[in-house]
């Protein structure tokens, strides 16, 4: 899908500096994903890749209620067998350019965050809950299983005792104990959210672009592989950004006891 902002009809995109603010906005349906939805979300994710000029990406839900309460139900009970893989196939490759993105993603759970919800979720870096946030993966209480990533990226962020327990109960966990078992970074009153985004946004805003981009593939891909690959992977990446103006101005700036001044766009 190319990508032009105006014609958005369930996404808001908002820039504010180098910071892009994305909102899943179907608040009369609790924001679940229809197909249109996670057509215009990949459309977005990939031209903030290309734009040079953000520096990190805030994903929420609008309305009070949810971050994003699952999959559209509406459209899961009428798929079948081949439209049911192609629907995973497009929110999987969906939340892998998210997962992929050389820029960090915050996710700011503002409520529900159930089934492809939480799985939009577990896609993002760093997860800030509002206390009210609930968040769990219902699908087998629907009759079906997480297919956008749920069963694989749930027990390599918690462990498979605890992906076991929430994927095989469908019972939601609250914030606070999303917290206690690793699901979530931070928990904050629900007005404080947004600020609390922004703040560690800005933070990593603040750093060295390639040097988060660098780090980021450096995590994201060296957790599949065997520790002596993934050392490699890392020594490889550590060799190319020594060859960056990034690495010399940041070093420059510590030794003349000034800010680094990044290049963006
Ligand atoms: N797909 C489609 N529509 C959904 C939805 C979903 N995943 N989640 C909520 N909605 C819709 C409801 O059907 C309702 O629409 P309507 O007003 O046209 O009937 C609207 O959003 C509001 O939801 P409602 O159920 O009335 O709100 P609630 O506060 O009583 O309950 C939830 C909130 C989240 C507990 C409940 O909506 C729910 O269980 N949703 C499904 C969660 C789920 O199983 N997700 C995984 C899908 S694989």
């Amino acid at each position: 899908m190319s990508f032009d902002p105006n014609t958005l009809q369930n996404v808001q995109l908002v820039r504010e500096g180098h910071l892009a603010i994305v909102t899943v906005n179907r608040p009369a349906k609790l924001n679940a994903l229809d197909g249109q939805t996670i057509a215009e979300l990949d459309a977005v994710f990939g031209s903030l890749d290309a734009d040079d000029g953000v520096g990190a990406v805030i994903l929420t839900g609008a309305g009070e209620k949810a971050f994003v309460a699952g999959a559209d139900i509406s459209v899961l009970s009428k798929q079948g067998v081949l439209d049911g893989t192609q629907n995973a196939r497009a929110g999987q490759l969906m939340m892998l350019r998210i997962e992929t993105l050389r820029k960090p993603v915050i996710a700011a759970v503002n409520g529900f965050a159930l089934g492809g919800g939480l799985e939009l979720a577990l896609a993002c870096d760093v997860r800030i809950a509002s206390k009210t946030a609930k968040l769990g993966l219902p699908e087998v209480s629907l009759g079906i299983i997480p297919g956008y990533g749920g069963t694989q990226r749930l027990p390599r962020l918690c462990g498979t005792g605890v992906a076991l327990q929430l994927i095989l109960t469908g019972d939601p966990v609250t914030a606070d104990e999303a917290l206690r078992i690793g699901l979530v970074n931070v928990v904050v009153e629900p007005p404080e959210l947004m600020a609390q985004c922004k703040a560690m946004a800005l933070k990593m805003v603040s750093r060295g672009p390639t040097a988060l981009a660098m780090a980021k593939q450096a995590v994201r891909r060296g957790v599949h592989m065997p520790i002596a690959d993934a050392l490699q992977l890392e020594a490889d990446l550590f060799g190319a950004i020594s060859s960056t103006a990034e690495m010399k101005e940041g070093m420059a700036a510590f030794l003349e006891k000034r800010k680094p001044s990044w290049l963006r766009a």
